[in-house]
């Protein structure tokens, strides 16, 4: 059975250890340091530890001794390869420990770094960091975790430095697909925003111009999620709105519009192969909502 040291006590900020300390990893150590844990650093490129080190960090001579320094350890590195490079050959030195990773990865990266912490008889939280570094160690910053509740509930007050911190599950896949879910949205908006400020620069309109409708309109759009979300999670999809026959007629608009301006038509006929689906599929009378089902839809399933 693994054994989580605890840390010291509520007044006395626990140690910890933070492992890559490229901009996302230096912001997390700065963080720590501001409110008074003792901070052990490591990076590959010592140098990039220098300004740490001055805001009074240890910077450990190996990630072995970084690691054995607390019973914390934070990973930050560009990738799941850089978090094998650095993990993989410690073994030993993780017994007992928590080890959170808020390397960018899929789900998949995920449980197999917690299976082989599990094999190194660590704990492992999967984290992601929905923040730019600026914002690190603010409430405006979100920071989700999956993985055992034990090890989160043990460190929960040392990981609230760097910002809002929420435990998803015990699965520790959850936070990664929490990011990939956001990433989605988040390509989705900025595509449509270039996509329509290429459209409107046709016509000679600055982005600055567009830019000023769109934000309210955005606004606008976040309100509609919770009562989407709620016909998604019921299964039942009533237009108290407008169909998807309504929304497919001006997809076509778009399609058109884009095609005579010479703008990309790709993004918008994929809107309408979508609705053409749901149409097909017997939706046209239905909310937006019920447009679930075609992102659902297994590749190999489609028509
Ligand atoms: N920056 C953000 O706004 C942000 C936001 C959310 C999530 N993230 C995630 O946080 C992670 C780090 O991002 P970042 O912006 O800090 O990246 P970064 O500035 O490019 O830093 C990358 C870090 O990874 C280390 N590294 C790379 N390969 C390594 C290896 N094979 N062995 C050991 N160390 C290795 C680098 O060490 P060297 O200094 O020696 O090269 C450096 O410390 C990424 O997964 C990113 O997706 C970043």
């Amino acid at each position: 059975m693994t054994d989580h040291p605890t840390p010291t006590s509520d007044s006395s900020p626990a140690p910890v250890t933070v492992i890559g300390l490229g901009l996302m990893g230096r912001a997390l150590a700065e963080a720590f340091l501001a409110n008074g844990h003792p901070t052990t650093v490591w990076n590959r490129s010592a140098a990039k530890a220098a300004a740490l080190v001055t805001h009074g960090a240890t910077l450990a001579t190996s990630a072995r001794d970084a690691v054995a320094a607390s019973p914390l350890v934070i990973v930050c590195v560009t990738d799941d390869r850089a978090v094998r490079d650095v993990l993989d050959p410690l073994g030993d030195v993780l017994t007992g420990r928590v080890v959170v990773n808020f390397t960018s990865g899929t789900s998949r990266h995920a449980h197999e770094t917690g299976e082989r912490a599990t094999r190194w008889g660590a704990a492992y939280l999967d984290g992601v960091i929905s923040a730019d570094p600026q914002a690190i160690g603010t409430g405006d910053a979100l920071l989700l975790y999956s993985g055992p509740h034990d090890a989160f509930a043990t460190h929960e007050s040392t990981l609230q430095r760097l910002g809002t911190a929420t435990h998803l599950g015990e699965d520790d896949g959850l936070a990664s697909r929490y990011e990939m879910a956001t990433l989605s949205l988040m390509w989705s908006v900025l595509n449509g925003f270039l996509h329509g400020a290429a459209l409107l620069g046709a016509a000679q309109v600055d982005a600055r111009s567009f830019a000023a409708f769109a934000s309210p309109g955005l606004t606008m759009m976040a309100g509609w999620l919770t009562a989407m979300a709620e016909q998604i999670d019921a299964g039942v999809y009533p237009a108290d709105d407008s169909t998807i026959d309504i929304h497919r007629a001006a997809m076509a608009h778009l399609v058109d519009e884009s095609a005579s301006l010479g703008v990309d038509v790709e993004l918008p006929r994929q809107f309408r192969a979508l609705a053409d689906r749901a149409v097909a599929a017997g939706r046209g009378g239905d909310s937006y909502a019920a447009m679930i089902e075609q992102f659902r839809m297994p590749t190999g399933a489609r028509r």
